[in-house]
């Protein structure tokens, strides 16, 4: 096991940045890819772990995936045209959205596949995905609970279904409407609102999907066994990635920060709104679209005071990866920040409500947490003196990812452990440290 060990704050910067490519896109290229008919190319695919086991299990499966010149080929061979020999398994790794989403292209498999996944996700719930397929007609062996190892067993004689979808999960919506695209007939999905990057992805290919906005939930019509032709696909930086340097610049001084060519889908800036509301005065600058997703390049400077927030319920989905970079902030806001109904959040990679208010207790910030909810008095001149050990936190990416700023900002001695944990997501996020002028 490697640890880190920082003892001294970032200095001023001023940089131009890129992050790595967006993971959620990422995933969802490969799969939407091998589903299509022909050579799909996809540029800037992350190279992330969780996107390795996308790929890995997709060869599995009989995919074939090359890279030409840093550039991803995938060969589809169309809806349902998975081809593997009997007995497979299927590792996810730690990726939560690999696992539920490739789940919804195994609707029709003629024999057993079983998924397997390292042991945070192991402990995740799969009874979200395994309910709603079971309506089409698919069959689960579970084998632990409702986590992982579990097998599926396809089925010849689906039937579309309706589906509420009341978590505002995109990986519930996104799996059941991957299910769908290999159903015959009309699904219809009433999903609380999240990241909305697969119904993007379906209208950019054009295949027949129906989305009725509400203020609430979404109402998505897919018509399936309509096969669709390869296509070419740019992936943009990740907002979720971009989120950490976002705060480590806010709460540096006299810095300045551009990070180019992040996704803004606005299902995924509830993190802007929300440090904006608390003064950060983040810019969306050269706002463009690609590929069906809206990009532009984010523009950020340190602040010197924060605000509290009563954080809006309907951003937490829109935010949900970045909640404990948020309370960073509002660990140095005046006043006391409020963020309810966030039980999700306890459902991730590692418990994060729960870490996350250790974290903070430790960093010697008070935190009062209530089922779902937590309440974070700040403290504007927040100054850390004392040794901060980060341990036992299931490798969460995110969890490592926010001690190293929460160090980086706020001073103190940090040893974090299980270091190689942020490559699941962002493996050049110590690069790009470096390449702001973080000596480690
Ligand atoms: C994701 C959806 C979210 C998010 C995850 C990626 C996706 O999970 O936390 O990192 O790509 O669909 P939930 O669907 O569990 O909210």
């Amino acid at each position: 096991m490697v640890r880190i060990i920082i003892q001294k704050k970032i200095k001023d910067f001023n940089k131009v940045i890129s992050v790595n490519s967006d993971k959620s896109l990422s995933i969802r290229a490969l799969l939407i890819g091998s589903q299509s008919y022909g050579i799909c190319k996809i540029k800037n695919l992350s190279r992330s772990e969780d996107i390795l086991s996308t790929i890995e299990g997709l060869k599995k499966l009989g995919v074939s995936i090359k890279f030409i010149n840093n550039i991803c080929y995938v060969y589809g061979n169309g809806l349902n045209g998975f081809d593997y020999k009997k007995n497979i398994s299927i590792n996810a790794g730690n990726s939560g959205t690999f696992a539920r989403l490739i789940l919804g292209l195994l609707v029709q498999t003629p024999y057993e596949v079983k998924l397997i996944g390292d042991v945070s996700l192991s402990k995740r719930d799969f009874l979200r995905i395994m309910t709603p397929l079971e309506k089409f007609g698919v069959n689960f062996k579970k084998i632990n609970k409702n986590g992982l190892p579990l097998k599926i067993i396809g089925s010849e004689f689906l039937k579309p279904i309706i589906y509420y979808e009341k978590k505002g999960s995109a990986q519930c919506k996104s799996s059941v409407m991957l299910a769908a695209l290999n159903t015959p007939g009309k699904t219809t999905i009433v999903a609380k609102k999240s990241r909305d990057h697969t119904e993007l992805f379906f209208k950019y290919l054009k295949i027949p999907i129906k989305v009725k906005k509400k203020n609430n939930f979404d109402i998505i019509e897919i018509y399936g066994e309509k096969q669709f032709k390869s296509f070419n696909y740019v992936v943009p930086g990740d907002i979720s990635s971009s989120a950490f340097f976002i705060v480590l610049t806010l709460l540096s001084k006299n810095s300045k920060l551009k990070i180019k060519n992040v996704n803004i889908n606005p299902s995924r800036t509830g993190f802007i709104t929300i440090i904006n509301k608390m003064g950060g005065k983040v810019k969306l600058i050269n706002k463009r679209k690609i590929c069906g997703e809206i990009i532009a390049d984010i523009f950020v400077e340190s602040q010197k005071f924060f605000k509290s927030i009563d954080c809006p319920v309907r951003l937490n989905s829109n935010a949900i990866d970045e909640f404990l970079i948020i309370f960073l902030l509002a660990s140095k806001a005046k006043g006391i920040s409020r963020f309810r109904k966030l039980e999700e959040l306890d459902k991730k990679e590692s418990p994060r409500l729960q870490l996350a208010s250790k974290i903070l207790r430790k960093m010697g910030v008070r935190v009062i947490l209530n089922k779902g909810s937590i309440k974070i008095y700040g403290n504007p001149s927040l100054v850390i003196n004392k040794k901060i050990l980060i341990k036992n936190y299931q490798k969460d990416h995110r969890i490592f990812m926010t001690s190293v700023i929460a160090s980086l900002c706020f001073g103190g001695k940090w040893i974090i452990e299980d270091m190689e944990s942020y490559k699941s997501s962002f493996p050049s996020f110590l690069k790009i440290l470096r390449e702001i002028g973080y000596k480690f």
